[in-house]
């Protein structure tokens, strides 16, 4: 008996699984007896991964190298898991750049827009038809909750995170009675590699939630859309802003992300 594998299974495929909440992803998942595939572009961590889950676990891991940010990727990763009996998409990876929005390097803008939104959107695109033709499953898009308004400071990660909220509601409510879930998951300040790639302390982070945790919260949540915060304190920060007026709440933010010196 294992109705979340009877559910969502046999097979989760988690993106960005190579650290941070993915790596909790696929932890969690292989808790819960699902079989996986693995997908990053570090494939060590992900050879290391399968191994260390599989022994735990007793559950079969299959890795995919993919790099998000090619226009294909979606297609290739689809094609890697054909004969694969997906049940579940955790569509996670993702990376931001904070700081004033004219010190972002443009290519890195054009690497985002592709990771955090041409690729979920086309990975949703790709799988959803299979799952939708088993009346059963789940499609998990990690946003974040700066996607739920304006960040200034983190203007253009916030508005690839927005692409993904609006992603993942359009979705919710096409595939209500389809036996399909789709959940938004909109992290807060979570343990990962994310803060020391973007050039800041993790340390300086507040009220930060481990990964595993994070994780167990959106799996528990997956029927609960349309969208999920899992981190109790961001969570009622964000329904205070995004209540205020919306001109109080940019001008909050403004001064609060506002890089010093
Ligand atoms: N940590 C937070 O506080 C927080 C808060 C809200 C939302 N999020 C979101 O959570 C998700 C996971 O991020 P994280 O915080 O766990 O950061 P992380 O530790 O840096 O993990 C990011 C993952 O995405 C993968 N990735 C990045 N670029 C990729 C590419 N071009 N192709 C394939 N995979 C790529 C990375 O794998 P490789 O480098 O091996 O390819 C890695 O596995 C992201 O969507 C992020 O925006 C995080």
């Amino acid at each position: 008996m294992n109705p979340f594998r009877d559910r969502y299974g046999p097979v989760a495929l988690v993106t960005g699984a190579s650290s941070g909440i993915g790596t909790g992803f696929a932890e969690e998942l292989a808790a819960r007896g699902m079989d996986l595939v693995l997908a990053a572009r570090r494939m060590d961590r992900l050879a290391a991964l399968k191994q260390r889950l599989e022994a735990e676990h007793g559950i079969a891991v299959q890795v995919v190298e993919s790099d998000l940010a090619q226009p294909d990727a979606a297609e290739r990763l689809f094609a890697a898991c054909e004969g694969t009996d997906v049940g579940l998409v955790v569509s996670n990876a993702g990376f931001g750049a904070k700081g004033w929005f004219e010190g972002v390097d443009r290519s890195v803008m054009a690497e985002m827009l592709m990771v955090n939104c041409h690729a979920q959107m086309q990975l949703a695109h790709r799988f959803l038809p299979g799952l939708k033709a088993k009346g059963r499953g789940g499609l998990l898009l990690v946003s974040s909750v700066e996607g739920l308004m304006g960040g200034p400071f983190s203007t253009a990660y916030a508005a690839t995170k927005a692409l993904v909220v609006a992603l993942g509601e359009g979705l919710w409510g096409e595939l209500q009675g389809s036996g399909v879930d789709v959940l938004t998951l909109t992290p807060g300040a979570t343990e990962s590699e994310a803060a020391a790639k973007q050039g800041f302390d993790p340390a300086l982070m507040q009220n930060v939630q481990p990964a595993r945790e994070c994780a167990a919260l959106a799996l528990d949540n997956l029927s609960n859309g349309p969208t999920f915060c899992p981190n109790a304190h961001y969570r009622a920060l964000f329904e205070r802003m995004t209540a205020m007026p919306r001109r109080d709440a940019l001008l909050a933010m403004a001064q609060g992300m506002r890089p010093k010196g």
